[in-house]
């Protein structure tokens, strides 16, 4: 899009956030499954305009990091002297762009579209600043619009800075403007730091701007969550909240099941094929993908993984960075550590911890296992509480299972060590040594009975005199 090349973007990132009592600076702070700030780029990037700027300042670097990969330019704002300061340092990096769009980067639940909108009032309304406004039922911790009849407004008044009259007004400042920027270096240069703070409040640009005659603006916002701002850890739930919220709309259109929506936890990037049902609880995380008609049942957590159609994932689930294939049976209470691989058909049961492991298609690990570096073929059967030792406290090693085989319950297989095509280990063995194909592998105490044993120890300890027991004290 060409049309909008005389603008430029400003986010303003380098406050610190005081009110979040946080080592981390506030738009480093997460909502809806990323930094604050990076929102606010994704909603930038698409409007192809003439460049973005970013104001950074706490933590400049780790902000950096977020923004430059979008394409945008920082500039460092350092000591923080307030919104308007902000504007100030960044006016060089600005250069000779028309317009401006500012944004607060704590602010992440705007979208494109209602920039665009935004812009074209700007420029058909042909003022010199177009406020982004909110009416809210509670305008707490927000500056506040005071109006001069239709669209025109007179001033922004800072929270703190309101008369008792002005506590009524519910229309609140969302920070995103449109300036004309041979408008607006004027009017800010005129702003003095008149407040406790002793900041350079951009919003007092508005009054300087209605003072010299120019028009200013606002535009109430369509959906009010669009304008909410991060200065409380309250402020970052509800944000998220509405995140969250707008996932899951967009997943149940897209043909998927969610079950107790409010309860279900997805994060931005991850894609869920139709006719999937996620169950309470869940939380899809990362970069994962599911396929078409899963089941994902209640308190499971999948986590940058790949999960092909028709796997089921019974309850309480862990799933990290791991592949598994279609018509896959999981759990309950299956651990899948980074790495593995489960292949179609392929059975994990309860309590079982995979870790860098490939469990071949149709082969079955049903019950309390751990399987770590490991490799297993097709059609084998791991027996309940089969442990792979793959660790002697130094290094790690290797364990490869052909396929069908069977091994036996409670069985320790002691790596590196290979067990070949059609093998049987016997139940309770300790596999110290390859297991050629075909082969019983067997290694255990040989069982002796001893007849009428447990009679006669039974009738010794009857004839014995019991001891005295000592009587505890009250
Ligand atoms: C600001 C507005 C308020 C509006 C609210 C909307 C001012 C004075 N007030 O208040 O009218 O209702 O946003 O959310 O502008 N920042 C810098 N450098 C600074 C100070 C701040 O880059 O020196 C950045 C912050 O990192 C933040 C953004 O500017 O991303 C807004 O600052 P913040 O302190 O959150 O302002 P609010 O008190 O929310
Ligand atoms: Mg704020």
């Amino acid at each position: 899009m060409t049309k909008n090349k005389d603008v430029a973007i400003l986010i303003l990132a380098a406050g610190k956030g005081t009110r979040l009592k946080s080592s981390l600076a506030k738009v480093l702070h997460a909502a809806g499954g990323r930094p604050l700030v990076e929102h606010v780029m994704r909603a930038s990037v698409p409007l192809g305009l003439k460049k973005i700027v970013v104001v950074v300042g706490h933590q400049a670097e780790k902000v950096q990091e977020i923004v430059e990969p979008f394409g945008a330019e920082t500039v460092l704002q350092q000591p923080q002297h307030g919104t308007g300061h902000a504007m100030l340092v960044a006016r060089r990096a600005l250069g000779n762009a028309k317009f401006v769009v500012v944004l607060p980067g704590d602010a992440p639940l705007v979208r494109t579209e209602t920039l665009r909108a935004l812009i074209q009032k700007h420029k058909k309304g042909q003022a010199v600043a177009t406020i982004l406004t909110a009416v809210l039922a509670d305008p707490s911790g927000y500056g506040r619009i005071l109006r001069k009849g239709g669209d025109a407004v007179a001033a922004i008044i800072e929270e703190s800075q309101l008369t008792a009259e002005q506590q009524e007004l519910n229309e609140i400042n969302s920070s995103v403007y449109c300036f004309t920027t041979a408008k607006l270096w004027p009017a800010l240069a005129q702003v003095k730091p008149n407040n406790k703070h002793r900041e350079i409040y951009l919003t007092d640009a508005i009054g300087a701007m209605n003072a010299k005659g120019e028009s200013v603006l606002a535009e109430v916002a369509q959906d009010s969550r669009e304008m909410l701002g991060c200065n409380t850890r309250a402020d970052l739930a509800s944000v998220d909240h509405t995140f969250r919220e707008w996932k899951r709309d967009a997943l149940m259109r897209d043909g998927v099941t969610i079950q107790f929506p409010e309860t279900v936890l997805v994060d931005p990037d991850v894609i869920v094929g139709e006719d999937t049902v996620i169950e309470p609880c869940v939380q899809l995380l990362g970069k994962t993908k599911i396929g078409a008609r899963c089941v994902v049942k209640t308190g499971s957590v999948v986590h940058n993984s790949m999960l092909g159609d028709e796997v089921v994932v019974e309850p309480h689930c862990v799933i990290s960075e791991s592949r598994v294939d279609s018509e896959a049976v999981m759990g309950p209470f299956a651990r899948i550590r980074p790495d593995s691989h489960v292949k179609s058909r392929a059975r994990i049961g309860n309590f079982v911890e995979l870790k860098k492991s490939v469990v071949g298609e149709g082969s079955k690990v049903p019950h309390l296992s751990y399987i770590g570096d490991t490799k297993i073929g097709n059609k084998s059967n791991i027996g309940a509480g089969t442990i792979t030792c793959n660790y002697d406290g130094f290094h790690k090693y290797p364990t490869t299972i052909g396929n069908k085989v069977f091994i036996g319950s409670d069985s320790a297989l002691v790596a590196p060590l290979k067990v070949g095509d059609g093998a049987y280990v016997a139940a309770g063995s300790t596999i110290t040594e390859n297991v050629p194909a075909d082969a019983l592998g067997i290694a255990r105490g040989r069982q002796t009975n001893k007849p009428g044993w447990a009679s006669k120890k039974r009738r010794e300890l009857a004839t014995e005199k019991p001891k005295k027991s000592k009587k505890r004290r009250p």
